[in-house]
């Protein structure tokens, strides 16, 4: 998704915007641009591709701004191109602008620009907004601004700068996050915190509408009608290095390690010593409200999703509640029958999925209660759900989810734990004896990482393979559909996730000689019937590699290669099978020579529909 950048400062201006689109990198991108208030005019660089492309461009060229803005772009309206890429000027060159979002009324607009005489040289919708500044603009840009987006429909963090007033960067945001870095003499604004923690800790987190005026020497924030805003200062606390790859190839790796550290870390403080009860004090639902829910809905995307279905079973199981669960992108045209007796959780690493924040949105609007379950602290489904779960995993910058599905994973489990209690649907004993295996997760991970040489004779044999099928029952499924989904979106593998038992009913007739198949038997009151199908796809001469539990009985007869994880309570044990899943992943993009950390075609957050 795209990254915007700005400073201004008596520092040199060119570094500082290439260095904080490097730290945006993360979120996928595709063009890349900045632009600069230079002597008498404005200057603007943009490549397509990587940011060495850029970089190539200013190479060997001398600067004196005292601002400038930046921006990554992943293609929506327009394909990737130099041209399509931002900053956007109007036409005589005196506003460029970056944007993150999409301008939904951009066509009317354009059309009506384009009778007005402007003359438009890209295919995007953001283009509108330099030559909306320049039709508008009468000497003050906060002003001009403010009419602008008075215009608009849709989302958009932007940030604008202008040839007349070149001491100031003027910021807004909708549905799109930006944030303002607080300096000393100077200010930076970016999309994302990382961009800044080399220069500054303290921030502005801008909410939607509020307009950021900033100059070297400080920043106001006012609403859309031009009224201050008090803000108050967000002092980031994490370590920059914790935002690098600290001595990994590639972040996913560094990701996939640092589960055990983020599974505690989830943990913390939220089960009583004493007691050894779950204690949600970010929840603040009443006991009478918790007693009250008649159904609860889980909706989500792509690997958070596949955390809900984990979720389902794990709150069925310990709450005797109906759950149903729906990919946020279906939920939210599908009429869902949320009323005010429903709980919906909604499920998010990056907290700005447009859809599942829509389908937030839609379900306070049907009078549900929201709990949203978060990586990102104060991120847009954070700020409007009625509850939050922080899965505390630190920040995941490589594309593939990892670290955050296993902590989502947690947090399903400290829901149901703490709506089972306040309901008194679980045995204390039970009870007990999950929370004893939460506490022992991150050492067991710990260990399946150390010891994961069948994974490494597996990629040899089948890096080649150009399909895979993962197989499993019960919460194995929901894994199988984890595992596939990692593996093809980063080796670019073609993978199937089967219910085992439905292979016979269409499946089998693509499982022939040598194709790999993932067999996971984790789930012991099903363990006898994933050794059958195992036995099903091996009549057919394919390669099994299994996930069984210690101690697991037959596997070894069955299956050509056998994975041992250490014993769980069944309800966790999806914890631990992603791990092996992640690494096998992993370690094919990596013996395909793909893109680990920026796969082909996605976006770490996806902030449009
Ligand atoms: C896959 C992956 C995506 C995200 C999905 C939702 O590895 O990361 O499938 O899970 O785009 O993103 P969030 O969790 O940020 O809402």
């Amino acid at each position: 998704m795209c990254g915007i950048v700005g400073y201004i400062g008596p520092r040199p201006v060119v570094p500082i915007l290439l260095d904080g689109l490097k730290k945006l990198e993360y979120r996928g991108y595709d063009s890349s641009g900045i632009a600069l208030t230079e002597g008498n005019g404005i200057e603007v660089f943009k490549r397509q591709g990587k940011l060495d492309a850029l970089r190539e461009e200013l190479n060997g060229r001398e600067f004196c701004a005292a601002a400038g803005i930046g921006h990554t772009r992943w293609a929506t309206h327009g394909r990737p191109s130099d041209i399509n890429a931002h900053p956007h000027t109007d036409c005589q060159g005196r506003f460029a602008v970056v944007h993150n979002g999409i301008i939904e009324n951009y066509l009317p607009l354009k059309e009506w620009l384009i009778s007005m005489g402007h003359i438009f040289r890209s295919e995007t919708d953001t283009e509108v907004l330099p030559h909306l500044m320049e039709e508008f603009y009468e000497g003050d840009l906060v002003r001009t601004v403010m009419r602008v987006i008075r215009k608009l429909e849709g989302s958009y963090a932007m940030v604008v700068l202008a040839l007349d007033e070149p001491g100031r960067l003027v910021a807004v945001r909708q549905d799109s996050p930006l944030v303002v870095g607080l300096g000393e003499g100077e200010n930076f604004l970016a999309s994302d915190i990382p961009a800044l923690l080399c220069h500054t800790r303290n921030t502005y987190i801008l909410e939607d509408g509020e307009i950021a005026d900033v100059t070297p020497e400080g920043v106001a924030v006012l609403d859309r009608d031009g009224r201050k805003v008090e803000k108050s200062v967000f002092h980031v606390k994490w370590e920059a290095a914790q935002a690098e790859k600290g001595g990994y190839d590639h972040f996913m790796l560094k990701e996939i390690y640092e589960q055990p550290r983020a599974l505690k870390d989830t943990l913390s403080g939220r089960i009583d010593p004493d007691s050894s009860r779950v204690v949600l004090s970010e929840i603040r639902m009443t006991p009478e409200q918790v007693r009250n829910i008649k159904k609860i809905f889980i909706t989500a995307c792509g690997t958070a999703y596949h955390a809900g279905l984990v979720g389902k079973h794990i709150i069925e199981k310990l709450v005797r509640i109906p759950v149903e669960i729906d990919i946020a992108s279906e939920f939210r045209y599908r009429d869902p029958l949320v009323d005010g007796d429903s709980l919906v959780i909604v499920v998010s690493q990056s907290g700005e999925t447009a859809d599942t924040l829509a389908a937030l949105r839609e379900s306070r609007r049907r009078g549900a209660r929201v709990l949203a379950v978060t990586n990102v602290v104060d991120s847009s489904i954070a700020r409007e759900a009625d509850d939050i779960l922080y899965t505390w995993a630190g920040p995941e910058i490589a594309v593939a989810s990892t670290k955050a599905y296993t902590t989502q994973l947690m947090c399903m489990c400290l829901i149901g734990l703490y709506l089972a209690d306040i309901r008194g649907t679980l045995p204390e004993a039970e009870r007990k004896a999950i929370i004893r295996e939460m506490r022992k997760l991150g050492d067991k991970v710990r260990a399946i990482l150390e010891n994961c040489n069948v994974i490494d004779r597996f990629v040899q044999d089948y890096a080649g393979s150009e399909n895979a099928f993962f197989i499993g029952r019960g919460l194995d499924h929901t894994v199988a559909m984890e595992g596939a989904l990692k593996l093809k979106e980063i080796s670019y593998i073609h993978a199937e996730a089967y219910a085992a038992g439905e292979l016979k009913h269409g499946t089998l007739a693509l499982i022939v000689k040598g194709v790999p198949v993932i067999a996971l038997a984790t789930q012991q009151d099903l363990y006898e019937k994933m050794v059958s199908n195992i036995k099903e796809v091996k009549a057919r001469e394919a390669t099994v590699m299994a996930l069984a539990m210690n101690g697991a009985k037959d596997v070894e007869k069955v299956a050509d290669h056998v994975l041992h994880l250490p014993s769980t309570h069944p309800l966790l044990a999806p914890v631990l099978t992603v791990v092996p899943l992640q690494l096998l992943a992993y370690r094919m993009a990596v013996a395909r020579n793909c893109d680990v950390d920026q796969p082909r075609n996605l976006a770490k957050s996806v902030t449009v529909e």
